[in-house]
């Protein structure tokens, strides 16, 4: 077993220098364009908040949430937020509450990075937050995905993420796989699930 296998050990500085500047994703930008009208919106594992400007800029009220105060104070000395609609909590998924009543819960590239053992409890978290009608969008990864055999990281089947979309609607689910890099350059196999789905 090598060293990723035991730990993940994410330069998330290196990361967040490396994305900085790029445009949102479509997962969001799909689950925004359903909804009529803004609402209250979470953005768990944030990062520096290439999604959370978008729907900061879309009128929403968003609570951003990641483990790392990098990615907060990143986030928060961005230029030209509503810095009003904007509460931010530097937490992880392992101990976070959840709050209730909540129109979107978006996840983008975060969730592989919770603890598996306390994965299934976030995802009921998620269901329970959402009202009737609200979206969780965002990424989980594969079985084929690099990090498939790391104690540390999600992966699932696509029979696994359907079973996990039980209790919604799905909007868009697209498979993507193949070789390519990391943004910070490193060789990888991407096996990625992106997802748009309502509760219903
Ligand atoms: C790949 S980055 C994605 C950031 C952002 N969502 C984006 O799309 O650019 C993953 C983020 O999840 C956060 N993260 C990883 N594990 C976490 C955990 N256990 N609890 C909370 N946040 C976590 C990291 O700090 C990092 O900011």
């Amino acid at each position: 077993m090598n060293n990723e296998q035991l730990t993940i050990k994410r330069d998330w500085k290196a990361y967040y220098n490396a994305v900085a500047n790029r445009p949102p994703r479509k997962t969001i930008l799909t689950a925004l364009d359903a909804f009529q009208k803004p609402g209250i919106a979470l953005d768990l594992g944030c990062g520096d908040g290439r999604d959370t400007v978008e729907i900061l800029r879309q009128n929403w009220q968003v609570l951003a949430i990641d483990k790392e105060p990098e990615a907060i104070a990143r986030l928060q000395t961005r230029p030209n937020i509503n810095s009003l609609q904007l509460t931010t909590q530097t937490i992880s998924f392992e101990e976070l509450q959840l709050p209730k009543s909540v129109d979107l819960i978006n996840a983008s590239f975060s969730l592989p990075f919770c603890s598996p053992e306390v994965f299934p409890t976030l995802w009921n978290q998620i269901y329970n937050s959402l009202i009737t009608g609200g979206r969780f969008c965002g990424h989980l990864f594969g079985e084929r995905d690099s990090w498939r055999n790391n104690k540390l990281i999600n992966t699932f089947t696509l029979q696994q993420v359907t079973t996990l979309l039980k209790p919604y609607a799905i909007e868009l689910l697209e498979e993507e796989e193949h070789p390519g890099t990391t943004p910070l350059g490193e060789d990888r196999y991407w096996h990625i699930f992106h997802i748009v789905a309502r509760k219903i």
